[in-house]
């Protein structure tokens, strides 16, 4: 299959192109497009077979259900079958954004769409391109993130073509996407509501529409991943989801020495650090540095990560940030990506 690729601005709608990708949708193909957040992978989410080629394509297990998204909330009930009291301040509050509300599902949904469960995760995304292709599509459209399956989430559209050229229909190329990182997913169907996968948007900031969240891995909780010069092991408990290709070990902010103590091993390594600390990288080694507050760092993390990765390096070290909540969604990443036996 040829991936054809179309470039547009990221406010700019044009129609022309959004008709074409929104007919592809409508028979059954698959379209990249950007998000808010990262680049989804979107198929007709009413089309069992077209949700089927979304696995084929990223080799993802049949086990993992996507994420149904809608540009206008009647849609909702397309696709959700109940509408629970705290559904409502938080779409008001956080649609379009970064937030996925898991609600019982709609009959009309298709078991490939949830992974056979009673559930489905729907949000409203906050990007011109992706609301209207949405609308031009007219159905709601399932997509995960447009990456293979176990690969760090794309935010270019570059990425999405290394990884997925000539097994999907189109890309929507609008350039990065800004925030960088998944949307906070919730689970509705729970009380109180709980977090299933924390994201751009913080357990605190929907705390105060909708108060008490349950939050795994919320600091007091459970240990944050502390920071060491041994890679960091979760054996059993993290699913290794959002991973580079190669080997990726965590250090504390002073744990620098490390560096050098790989590079007299012969490790070739790469180095992902904070930027403003004045770092001194030995001579080869790779180093990026990705600004010290959340959002800065969310926004870069992935593209920093494949930048690294196409390096000739076999080791990622990677910088942990500071073990406070506004980092979470970060932490969680970072954790998912490195690699126990490095
Ligand atoms: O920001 C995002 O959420 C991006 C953009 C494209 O919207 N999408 C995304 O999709 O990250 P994906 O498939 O890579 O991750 C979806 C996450 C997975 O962890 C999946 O298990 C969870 O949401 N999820 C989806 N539907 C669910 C459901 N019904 N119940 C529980 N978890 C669900
Ligand atoms: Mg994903």
């Amino acid at each position: 299959m040829n991936t054809k690729v179309i470039a547009m601005e990221a406010a700019g709608v044009e129609p022309a192109a959004l008709a074409l990708a929104g007919q592809i949708l409508r028979g059954g193909g698959l379209v990249a497009f950007p998000t808010e957040t990262v680049y989804g992978l979107g198929a007709n989410a009413l089309d069992a077979a077209a949700v089927e080629r979304i696995f084929a394509a990223k080799g993802r297990p049949a086990t993992n259900p996507v994420i149904v998204h809608i540009a206008d909330l009647p849609d909702v009930r397309r696709v959700a079958g109940d509408w629970p009291a705290v559904a409502e301040p938080l779409a008001a509050r956080f649609w379009p954004g970064p937030l996925t509300l898991v609600l019982p599902k709609a009959a009309a949904v298709p078991d490939v769409v949830t992974a056979g469960g009673p559930t489905v995760g729907v949000r409203m995304p906050d990007h011109p391109v992706a609301l209207e292709l949405i609308r031009a599509a007219g159905v709601p459209v399932a997509a995960p993130s447009a990456n293979r399956s176990t690969r760090v989430s794309p935010t270019h559209a570059a990425h999405v073509l290394a990884d997925l050229a000539g097994r999907i229909d189109l890309v929507l190329d609008a350039g990065p996407t800004p925030g960088g990182l998944e949307s906070t997913v919730i689970d509705l169907t729970v009380s109180p509501p709980r977090v299933l996968r924390p994201g751009l948007i913080a357990p605190a900031e929907i705390e105060e529409v909708i108060g008490e969240l349950l939050v795994p891995g919320r600091l007091g909780h459970r240990a944050a991943p502390s920071p060491s010069t041994e890679p960091v092991r979760s054996p059993g408990l993290v699913e290794r989801h959002y991973a580079p290709s190669i080997p990726m070990e965590c250090i504390a902010a002073d744990g620098a020495h490390r560096i050098g103590e790989l590079c007299r091993q012969g490790v070739r390594v790469g180095w992902l650090a904070f930027a403003g600390a004045n770092r001194d990288a030995p001579a080869g080694v790779p180093l990026i540095e990705l600004p010290a507050d959340p959002a800065g760092y969310a926004a870069g993390l992935y593209a920093a990560l494949r930048a690294l990765e196409s390096q000739a390096v076999d080791r990622l070290i990677v910088e942990l940030p500071p073990a406070s909540e506004a980092w979470l969604a970060v932490h969680d990443r970072l954790r998912r990506a490195s690699t126990p036996e490095a």
